[in-house]
C-alpha cells in the first residue's frame, strides 16, 4: 500500500469511496475537486496495485488542522488502511505547520473511534444532537465526539 497527495484524476474514485461510505449523506464531486485546489485542504489517497482504498480531507488553519472526512472503501476494511491511511495524513498536516489536529465523530461510529483512539486521540468534548438523520421521515439525532492530538509525528 502506499499513501500519497489526491491527483485530479483521483477525484471519481474519492466521490464514489465517500459515497460508498456514506450513502445519502455523501459529497458531491465538487467539494473535492474544491478541495484538491484549496490552499487550506490536503487530499490523501492510500492505493494498492494503483488502485485508491479510502482516502482524507484535512482542513489546516495555522496551528490547529481538523479532519472533515475521512473513508476506506467497504470491501477494503479490516486491512490496515485506515489505520495507515490516518498516519500519512497526520503527517502531512504536521508538515504544513498543523500543531494539533481535531475531528468529529459519531458517537455510535465504534470502528471510527476504535481507530482514533489508537492513533492516539483523545476525546475533549461533546456537541449535542450534531448529526441529524431521517429514520421512517422522522428526525433522529446523534451526538458528535469530539477527539483532538498533538502532532509531534517524526517527519520524513
Ligand atoms: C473507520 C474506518 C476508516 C476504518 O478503516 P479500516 O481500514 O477498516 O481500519 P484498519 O483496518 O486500519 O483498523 C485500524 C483500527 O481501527 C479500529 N477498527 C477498525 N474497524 C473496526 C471495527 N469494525 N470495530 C472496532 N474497531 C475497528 C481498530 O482499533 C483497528 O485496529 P486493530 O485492527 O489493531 O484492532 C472505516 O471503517 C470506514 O471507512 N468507515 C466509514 C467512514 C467513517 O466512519 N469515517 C470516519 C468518519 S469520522
Amino acid at each position: 500500500m502506499r499513501c500519497a497527495p489526491a491527483r485530479p484524476e483521483d477525484l471519481d474514485a474519492i466521490t464514489a469511496i465517500h459515497a460508498a461510505c456514506f450513502g445519502p449523506k455523501a459529497w458531491p464531486r465538487i467539494d473535492f475537486e474544491n478541495a484538491l485546489y484549496s490552499e487550506t485542504d490536503q487530499l490523501t489517497c492510500i492505493y494498492r496495485n494503483g488502485v485508491i482504498c479510502g482516502f482524507s480531507q484535512i482542513r489546516g488553519d495555522g496551528d490547529s488542522a481538523e479532519i472533515l472526512t475521512f473513508g476506506v472503501h467497504p470491501k477494503r476494511r479490516d486491512k490496515g488502511y485506515g489505520a495507515a491511511l490516518l498516519c500519512a495524513a497526520m503527517t502531512r498536516a504536521q508538515a504544513y505547520g498543523a500543531a494539533e489536529i481535531m475531528l468529529d465523530v459519531r458517537q455510535d461510529n465504534i470502528p471510527a473511534i476504535s481507530l482514533y483512539r489508537r492513533a492516539g486521540f483523545t476525546r475533549i468534548g461533546k456537541r449535542k444532537n450534531y448529526y441529524k438523520d431521517l429514520i421512517d421521515k422522522r428526525p433522529v439525532y446523534t451526538d458528535a465526539h469530539v477527539y483532538k492530538k498533538e502532532l509531534n509525528l517524526p517527519l520524513p
